[in-house]
C-alpha cells in the first residue's frame, strides 16, 4: 500500500534530497510541500522548495507558505551550511508555478487524514501552529517522523540540533502533543555519509542525479571544512527513507522532552533512554542505521529520476 507523506520543509541541501526521494519512491505518495523558515529565511526556503518542484517535473506537487519565524524566537539561519540561497550549488530552473494560497499550518490540517504520515524535516514552527489552530487533528494523525533532534550530541551548540533549536517552544508543544513522534536524529543521521562516490554515480545520471552530486559537491565541502568527515550526513532523507522502509533505521520508545529554559542546553531533546523519570513513552528515537542500504536506496532512487 502506499503511503500518502506530506513533508515540511526548509530547504536546505538535505530538504531538497528529501523531496527528490519522495518522488521517486513508488512506496510514498507525496501529497504536499510545506515550507518553514529556517535553514534560510521563508522565500528562500519557499522558491526552493518550488526549484526542486521544478526540477523533478512535478509541480501538480501543491507547496504551501508557513511560518517566517519561530513561535517566540528570533530566527537563526544556517548559511553557513547551505548558502546565502540556501540550495547553493548547481543551478536549478527557476519555477514556473506558486505556492498555493492559505497558510501551510491551516492547509496541513486539511490534507491530514488517516494513514497520512507528517514528514517535518526543519523548525516545528508550522506543525506546531497546526496543532494550536486545529486541535482536532490530533485525531486524524497518526504519526509524525521527523528529523531533528538527537540523543547525543548537537550540531549547532554542544547540546541542540538545529531544526530543535531554531524553534524549541514548538518542538515542545509537538512533543508534547500526545501524536507519536519518530524522532531521526544526529545519533543516526551521522552514521550514513554521502560521499564522493556516491556523488560520481549520480552525476551521470538523470537531471536531478546531477543537481544532487552538484548540492553534494557544496555540502560535502562543508562537512569536509567544519567536522573533517569524508561525506555528508543527507539528515532529511533519512526520515523519508524510513517512512518507504521502516527496517532501515532502528528505534527505540521512550519519553523525549524539549529543553526550553537552559543557557546551555536550550533546544536539547531529552531523550529518556532508560525511563529513569517514568514518564510515559510519546516517541520513538533512532539508534542505529544500516548506512549502506539507506545510501544505496538513495542512489538508486534519485538516479532512476528521468
Ligand atoms: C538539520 O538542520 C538543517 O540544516 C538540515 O536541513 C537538517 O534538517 C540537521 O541538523
Ligand atoms: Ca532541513
Amino acid at each position: 500500500m502506499t503511503i500518502p507523506v506530506l513533508i515540511d520543509c526548509d530547504p536546505g541541501h538535505d530538504d531538497a534530497i528529501a523531496i527528490l526521494l519522495a518522488l521517486a519512491s513508488p512506496e510514498v505518495e507525496l501529497r504536499g510541500v510545506t515550507t518553514v523558515a529556517g535553514n534560510q529565511t521563508l522565500d528562500k526556503t519557499t522558491r526552493n522548495a518550488l526549484k526542486v518542484l521544478e526540477l523533478a517535473d512535478r509541480t501538480e506537487v501543491p507547496v504551501a507558505v508557513g511560518a517566517d519565524a519561530p513561535l517566540k524566537r528570533t530566527l537563526r539561519t544556517a548559511a553557513n551550511v547551505h548558502g546565502e540561497s540556501g540550495l547553493d550549488g548547481p543551478d536549478l530552473p527557476e519555477p514556473t508555478t506558486k505556492p498555493v494560497d492559505g497558510h501551510a499550518a491551516d492547509l496541513l490540517a486539511e490534507w491530514i487524514e488517516p494513514g497520512v504520515v507528517l514528514v517535518p524535516t526543519g523548525p516545528l514552527t508550522n506543525v506546531a501552529l497546526m496543532l494550536e489552530r486545529h486541535p482536532d487533528v490530533r485525531d486524524r494523525l497518526d504519526r509524525i517522523v521527523w528529523m531533528g533532534g538527537a540523543i547525543g550530541e548537537g550540531n549547532t551548540t554542544p547540546a541542540a540540533e538545529f531544526n530543535a533549536l531554531v524553534d524549541p517552544e514548538a518542538a515542545a508543544a509537538v512533543f508534547g502533543s500526545g501524536i507519536p513522534v519518530t524522532m531521526i536524529g544526529l545519533d543516526v543521521t551521522h552514521l550514513a555519509l554521502f560521499d564522493s562516490s556516491h556523488a560520481e554515480r549520480l552525476r551521470v545520471s538523470g537531471r536531478a542525479g546531477k543537481a544532487v552530486a552538484e548540492l553534494a559537491d557544496f555540502f560535502l565541502r562543508f562537512h569536509r571544512q567544519r567536522y573533517a568527515f569524508d561525506g555528508a550526513p543527507i539528515h532529511d532523507a533519512m526520515a523519508v527513507a524510513h517512512v518507504i522502509d521502516p527496517t532501515l533505521v532502528e528505534t527505540i520508545a521512550c519519553n523525549i522532552s524539549i529543553e526550553t529554559q537552559s543557557q546551555f542546553c536550550d533546544g536539547r531533546t531529552v531523550v529518556d533512554r532508560w525511563s529513569v523519570t517514568g514518564l510515559p513513552e510519546n516517541a520513538e528515537a533512532g539508534v542505529d542505521v544500516d548506512a549502506e542500504r539507506f545510501l544505496e536506496l538513495l542512489v538508486a532512487r534519485i538516479g532512476s529520476l528521468s
